[in-house]
């Protein structure tokens, strides 16, 4: 009874850790104590779980700690910045896929092994039955999709293969087959007919999970991750249903709840919805390049007498500086700004980059100060009393077709106001478009220079050329 009584009490703390944790994470500033409480939060999961089973076998579990544990280390120790999002896919496929082999044990465990004849829905009880068929859906579901989504982040697999019939239809489809397939085996007597068919449901699943994610293009994985996320916390929660583990269900609904939210920002952000990215509708890195007028380049040598002068300066990243792995050079170029005395700020857009909070992991990495960061919200305003803006790799993110076109792809988007500032640098390559596959305006903007090359070595230059005359 004590010890029913302390599991209780310990697990409201492991919940009251990923709540606090969880809003943490909202802010950049608290992110990694966030963290850290879920992380505390987990570990105190995993102890009442412990303490709950009582005395078994502790060699499989702590084999199981070591094996995962290391893979778990072994896949984060070696990662770049710029492959979180792959690293995340994975690791919502790894969610997936535990729920599901949990739930597919407890169906061998009390079902196959103890078969006496019954039907599954008798044996477990039909709601715990019914939340199983959920849980090894959902999970395998989850898992394939999972994997395809890394793929496609990779480059491994092309961004938008066409097939017959749209994802959605033919998901809905095989989801279909899948679940009549999931009753069925609950309601079969024989027992290794039902284990058939589960696995049947197993393999229709992650079919399931394939259409869904195949035709949507490679950029919009973002956005389909964080909805994976989501599917691996509904997996989980629905296998605590079917455990009759209180836990697990709170655990699982916080993360379904949170990537729910997370994918609904994104989409807000971009300015699209959710149904327009499932069905693949904009695949993204269309190669148009538009009919540009009169633009106007010069060498970084000019460029930083001009940043010499400035009093205030703001730096937009986007997402050319996580592919330049330019986060250090850009740092650089701010203290040297800095030292002259200018004021340097960093303008985040909430989608700039691949996937949410993607500058801010990337400056992260390169330290640079939380204090130097304002949202866009913060900051827009501002760019008309600037006296110089050096965007690093965005596109799309100030781009003005968003207010001025209402047919473009990104109509409606908010941008930063770059183009109001005195003097506005654009550090980029070419002119070639962003994901949106879409001329910007802003290049041909009178205030406008482009510093056409690599964000890494055009930053070096500067930088450089600010320090030599310093
Ligand atoms: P983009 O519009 O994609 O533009 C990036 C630019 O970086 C390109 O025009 C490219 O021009 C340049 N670039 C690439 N490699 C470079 C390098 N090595 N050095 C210098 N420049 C380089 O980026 P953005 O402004 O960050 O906007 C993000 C876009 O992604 C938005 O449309 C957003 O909706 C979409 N999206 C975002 C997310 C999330 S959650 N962040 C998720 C899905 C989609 P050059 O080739 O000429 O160099």
């Amino acid at each position: 009874m004590i010890a029913t009584e302390v599991t209780a009490v310990l697990a409201l703390g492991s919940i009251a850790l990923f709540v606090i944790g969880l809003k943490r994470l909202s802010r950049v500033r608290t992110a990694r104590s966030g963290n850290a409480l879920m992380a505390a939060g987990m570990l105190l999961a995993i102890l009442i779980t412990l303490l709950e089973i009582g005395l078994v076998d502790y060699r499989w579990i702590a084999g199981g700690l070591l094996i995962g544990g290391g893979i778990g280390y072994a896949i984060v120790a070696r990662a770049q910045a710029t492959q979180m999002p792959e690293i995340v896919a994975r690791f919502n496929g790894f969610g997936g896929a535990s729920s599901a082999l949990v739930a597919l044990s407890l169906f061998w465990a009390e079902v196959v092994e103890a078969a006496g004849g019954a039907t599954a829905a008798a044996t477990l009880g039909a709601a715990s039955a019914g939340t199983l068929v959920l849980s090894v859906l959902i999970g395998a579901v989850t898992l394939s999709g999972s994997v395809l989504a890394e793929l496609k982040l990779r480059g491994t697999l092309s961004g938008t293969p066409r097939i017959p019939i749209r994802g959605p239809l033919m998901g809905l489809l095989v989801l279909g087959g899948a679940a009549l397939g999931g009753v069925a085996a609950f309601a079969i007597e024989d027992a290794f007919v039902a284990a058939g068919l589960v696995i049947g449901l197993v393999v229709a699943s992650a079919l399931v999970g394939i259409v869904l994610v195949v035709p949507i293009g490679g950029a919009d994985m973002p956005v389909v991750i964080s909805l994976l996320n989501s599917l691996s916390g509904l997996a989980a929660a629905a296998t605590g249903f079917a455990l009759g583990n209180e836990l697990l269900i709170i655990a699982g609904t916080i993360v379904g709840a949170a990537g729910l939210i997370l994918t609904q920002i994104m989409c807000v952000a971009m300015n699209r919805s959710l149904v327009n990215v499932l069905i693949g509708g904009f695949s993204g890195g269309a190669a148009e390049h538009g009919e540009y007028g009169h633009v106007v380049s010069a060498d970084p040598e000019s460029a930083a007498m001009v940043l010499e002068a400035a009093q205030t300066v703001i730096i937009v990243p986007g997402y050319g500086l996580a592919a330049a792995r330019a986060q250090n050079a850009v740092h650089e170029l701010a203290k040297a700004l800095e030292r002259q005395g200018s004021q340097v700020r960093f303008a985040i857009h909430p989608v700039a980059g691949r996937m949410p909070g993607h500058m801010n992991v990337v400056l992260a990495e390169a330290e640079v100060p939380y204090e130097m960061l304002r949202e866009m919200s913060e900051i827009n305003q501002d760019f008309a009393e600037t006296d110089v803006v050096v965007v690093v790799g965005a596109n799309d993110v100030v781009n003005p077709a968003a207010r001025t076109e209402p047919g473009s792809p990104i109509a409606g988007m908010p941008i930063l106001d770059v183009g109001n500032a005195r003097r506005v640098f654009v550090i980029k390559r070419s002119l070639s478009p962003g994901y949106a596959g879409i001329k910007n305006s802003l290049f041909e903007q009178e205030n406008t220079v482009m510093l056409y090359g690599d964000a890494k070595v055009v930053l070096d230059q500067l930088a450089g050329e600010l320090a030599a005359n310093a």
